[in-house]
């Protein structure tokens, strides 16, 4: 079968992302910590008939301690960037003292980074708080943005050296909407109200901080953005597809898009939009992730496309699958690179792919279970790392620059 070299730009950054509560462990004084240990969590999972430490963040990943062997290993995948989250609740472990002791901790994991070759994207948060500014009301209380300013004014300083790229805010849609609408996150509200409080307060948050991040240390600055890609589904969907294709990916980016430097797109989600607002992720007929999430690689292209018209170069800070039997996974990559490869082709300034994730991890309400990684944690084995056999095959991408297709399959995917 005749192949086709797709090469990517030069200089594009290849790697993977992890957060700081997903995998470095014992992050005890954070809300999510205080959540996942609180007695209304541990009941709701007893009577699911679930094992509740599956379910605790616990020592995830002992990322904490095993930083350089991870890094070691997104070298080996011959990675040059690596995006990592650090911990506010660490940092800051009561308010207004901030814990040399953690400053010192996060430079040396920079400094890792550094010294097995990778870009550093570091993001400031990351859907925990410390646990004193959860019970102030978190972002809910206005006080928030300047508390968050602060906190980014000590970090910068501090880890400046070792940052390429700043991220301020991971997914403020998500965060706002699951933690404030749905009830899902903590502190599981279920108001419109706050959740539109809590989106204000996010947004002047990024902006008071990418200014501070600027002034200090000159380093490119974005939120990385969750974006949705979103399809009308049957009569009279146009307006309701216009009105959420604005909530969910315009009206966030639109107020903050003036202080970033670059745009951080998270990728997953392709929703239908019926009359009534959303119907389900996907359509059956479409590939799913072992939690159901619909697989549309060209939904990512689309997004890219759209984002072209705010000028700025765009890097993808995640997208991922979880698929623990490795089976989806090789093709996953390398159908969303090719969709990724196709929008710059169409002139989108498109300069680095994050796979999600380097290692399995905590993944949230869902615990342990769902395996996003290119390396695997054995959790029966001391937390052992495995390579995978798809992390291999996008070695050879970030490699050789370059993704190899099927010249007769370039307009199938
Ligand atoms: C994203 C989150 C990340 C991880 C992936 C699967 O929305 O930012 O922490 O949970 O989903």
């Amino acid at each position: 079968m005749p192949k086709q070299k797709l090469f990517f730009p030069k200089d594009f950054l290849w790697g993977a992302s992890t957060s700081g509560h997903q995998t470095e462990g014992n992050n005890t004084n954070s809300d999510w910590w205080a959540f996942e240990h609180s007695q209304r969590r541990e009941a709701v999972l007893k009577a699911a008939g679930k094992n509740i430490p599956d379910y605790q963040s616990g020592i995830a990943c002992d990322s904490y301690n095993r930083y350089d062997e991870d890094f070691a290993l997104a070298q080996h995948l011959n990675h040059n960037a690596t995006r990592i989250g650090i911990e506010w609740a660490r940092i800051e472990p009561e308010e207004g003292k901030f814990s040399e002791k953690e400053l010192a901790h996060y430079e040396k994991v920079l400094q890792s980074a550094k010294f097995h070759g990778l870009q550093t994207f570091v993001t400031l948060h990351h859907y925990t708080l410390p646990k004193w500014l959860a019970d102030k009301g978190g972002f809910l209380n206005p006080a928030s943005v300047g508390l968050f300013a602060r906190y980014v004014s000590a970090v910068s300083r501090r880890l400046n050296q070792y940052t390429d790229f700043w991220l301020t805010i991971n997914e403020p849609e998500v965060y706002a909407t699951h933690s404030y609408l749905l009830g899902r996150y903590p502190p599981k509200k279920k108001s419109l109200f706050k959740t539109l409080k809590v989106v204000n307060n996010l947004v002047d948050a990024h902006n008071q901080a990418a200014k501070i991040l600027k002034f200090e240390t000159g380093k490119p600055v974005s939120m990385a953005y969750q974006l949705s890609d979103l399809e009308p589904s049957g009569f009279f969907s146009h307006f309701t597809h216009f009105l959420a294709e604005y909530l969910a990916n315009e009206y966030i980016i639109n107020r903050t898009i003036g202080t970033c430097d670059f745009i951080g797109v998270n990728y997953y989600i392709h929703h239908h939009i019926g009359f009534w607002g959303i119907r389900k992720h996907s359509h059956s007929k479409h590939e799913q992730n072992d939690l159901g999430w619909g697989i549309h690689p060209d939904g990512l292209e689309r997004l890219l496309v759209n984002l072209k018209k705010h000028n700025k170069p765009i890097y993808i800070t995640e997208n991922g699958i979880a698929d623990s039997k490795d089976i989806k996974r090789e093709k996953f990559i390398k159908d969303h690179l090719y969709h990724v490869h196709c929008a710059i082709q169409k002139g989108v300034d498109v300069r680095g792919y994050l796979y999600w994730s380097l290692i399995d991890n905590f993944e949230w309400l869902h615990g342990f279970w769902p395996r996003f990684g290119l390396v695997e944690i054995d959790r029966e084995d001391l937390l052992r790392r495995k390579v995978r056999y798809s992390a291999l095959k996008y070695a050879e991408i970030c490699r050789t620059n370059c993704l190899e297709v099927d010249a007769s399959q370039v307009h199938n995917i």
